[in-house]
């Protein structure tokens, strides 16, 4: 059937949907099909969705809601669903939107140019999804889930230099808030041969960076000829790829901390010194309502062998507010905690109840909305506050970054504040945890339930050379070959995944660079870039000149 090849896609959800988007599109790019911005004109429109919160999915019925009309004036548009809502509600998405023409679960990805296809030529809805894990045994459903992991199209990524891998994908932890037991499978992890072909594949394309992916990515395990490879084994294959320059992970479930991954990172320097390490709550009775399997005395030996092994790296956390009968005294023991830990940044959410989890069925919903806003409120000042105690520790001194590229508010208009910069470094550069970003098309959704910002992390966290502008160390020519331009505002990362923006030519995105730091707010660090001068061994701290 003929289209028009003009494909929209609109990503909600964690770095595995971006992923997950990243390769969708790369696949029906060969296929012919071109991305657009437009929905309204596009011939092929996808949804990938997240469950994990009410809010994630009723904003996508609100996007469906508006194509029906349109539907009207383009009775050939195929309409698709695909990721965690497509896996969880099924023929309810049909009954909600009859107009969607394609309903594809997480497991399932590979089928979407042929399903669209079909679609388009029979007119008929098709759905493609996974087994329920009740309806078979662990083999049967793990198998009905698929790794979408096809050859990389360099130019779906949101940038060259960084990318995201898949290690593991699904969850056993079944952790009674959460859906993703059931939209995810059950927990598979990939070979590391395999892991270790893409990281390859991907550093000869030009990646420098790149993002490991799990649900509970530390809880990763592979036997593969006989020999049992755990994520530190992992993470040392993976560092000896030539040209990568840093390792990063998300995200980690707290008892599967284990001492040889602590010890991992702190030897291998690619490796940042950062974790996101959810706790989600501070009182012990909620933490076992949750079914989280440990206790706070327990995170805080983990934080204790985190700061003992790896010093100066940051933790982050994700928190739930407002989850069934949480009191005000438990509540109180987040913000302790919080207080104690002193985290980087916090991702904080209001408690969603979600059909088919444990706590859906065995409790209500029973804290009432403006509770759970204000005690969201309240645990963020506390973690504001302490972000930018912690970030203000930085200043004065420099520190090592790899560049992303130009910062959003650069992209869009010049001459802004600080306070406006950092918010929009924060806008671009989503973190483990975000949910509801979109890079592809353009698309970004923010879920306004959570903030996160960084603080909390000692000098020490580099991985201790220091490099100047030259990019020795990455063996870069960005700074030779490139044609001058008008700096702009550029943004990147610390070691240990604090938030810097600075000015600079736009060409030494993907570059490492020293930034000075001189100012900072709870979520990013602003400076300027430092060359080194060396003459006779003395060096000088000069500023770079445009
Ligand atoms: N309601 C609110 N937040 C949730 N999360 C997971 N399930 C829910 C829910 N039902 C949060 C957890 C998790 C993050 C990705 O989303 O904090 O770590
Ligand atoms: Fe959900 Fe994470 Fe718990 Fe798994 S470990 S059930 S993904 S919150």
């Amino acid at each position: 059937m003929p289209h028009n090849g003009k494909l929209y896609i609109e990503t909600v959800g964690c770095q595995m949907n971006v992923l997950d988007s990243e390769l969708v599109v790369a696949a029906l790019r060969q296929q012919g099909y071109a991305l657009t911005d437009d929905m309204k004109e596009a011939d092929t429109v996808l949804f990938n969705t997240c469950s994990v919160r009410e809010h994630a999915e009723q904003k996508i019925y609100s996007q469906l809601g508006r194509l029906r009309v349109a539907r009207k004036k383009k009775p050939d548009q195929v309409i698709g669903v695909i990721g965690c809502m497509a896996q969880k509600d099924q023929e309810l998405i049909f009954q909600k939107a009859p107009h969607v023409d394609l309903i594809v679960g997480t497991g399932q990805l590979a089928e979407i140019p042929r399903l669209i296809d079909e679609a388009r030529r029979d007119r008929k809805p098709a759905i493609a999804v996974s087994l329920d894990r009740k309806e078979g045994s662990r083999l049967d459903v793990a198998s009905s889930f698929e790794s979408y992991d096809p050859l990389r199209d360099p130019e779906m990524r949101p940038s060259p230099w960084q990318a995201y891998v898949r290690i593991m994908f699904g969850c056993d932890k079944f952790c009674t808030y959460c859906v993703v037991p059931m939209t995810r499978g059950p927990e598979q992890s990939r070979a590391p041969s395999e892991i270790i072909r893409e990281v390859q594949a991907l550093v000869a394309q030009g990646v420098r960076e790149v993002t490991l992916l799990g649900q509970t990515v530390n809880s990763y395990k592979f036997t593969e000829n006989g020999r049992q490879s755990r994520m530190s084994d992992l993470l040392a294959a993976i560092h000896d790829t030539p040209g990568l320059q840093r390792i990063k992970f998300v995200t980690n479930f707290p008892k599967d901390m284990t001492d040889d991954l602590l010890q991992a990172i702190r030897d291998l320097p690619k490796v940042s010194r950062y974790l996101h390490v959810p706790l989600q709550h501070g009182c012990d009775e909620v933490l076992k309502r949750m079914k989280r399997g440990y206790t706070v005395t327990d995170y805080r030996d983990m934080m204790a062998r985190i700061r003992e092994t790896v010093p100066g790296a940051a933790v982050s956390s994700d928190f739930i507010v407002g989850f069934c009968g949480e009191t005000e005294e438990a509540f109180q023991k987040c913000m302790d905690v919080v207080r104690e830990f002193r985290f980087k940044n916090s991702f904080i959410f209001k408690y969603s109840p979600r059909p088919g989890t444990k706590a859906n069925e065995l409790w209500s919903d029973d804290i009432p909305e403006e509770v759970k806003r204000r005690r969201n409120n309240e645990l963020l000042t506390l973690q504001n506050e302490i972000s930018e105690e912690d970030n203000a520790e930085f200043l004065g001194r420099t520190v090592e970054v790899l560049v992303e590229g130009p910062s959003k508010r650069t992209t869009k208009a010049k001459g802004t504040t600080s306070g406006q910069m950092a918010e929009d470094a924060n806008l671009n550069y989503p973190m483990p945890g975000v949910v509801e970003s979109a890079v592809l098309a353009g698309h970004v959704h923010r879920d306004h339930d959570h903030d996160h910002d960084d603080a909390g992390c000692d000098t020490g966290c580099g991985t201790g050379a220091l490099v100047s502008l030259d990019l020795g160390r990455s063996g870069s020519t960005v700074a030779a070959a490139a044609p001058r331009t008008e700096p702009v505002q550029l943004v990147g990362r610390t070691p240990c995944d604090r938030i810097v923006v600075f000015d600079g030519q736009p060409r030494l995105a993907g570059s490492i660079a020293e930034i000075h730091v001189h100012d900072c707010t709870p979520t990013t660090l602003l400076g300027s870039i430092v060359t080194r001068q060396i003459q006779h061994g003395n060096e000088t701290l000069l500023p770079i000149l445009m």
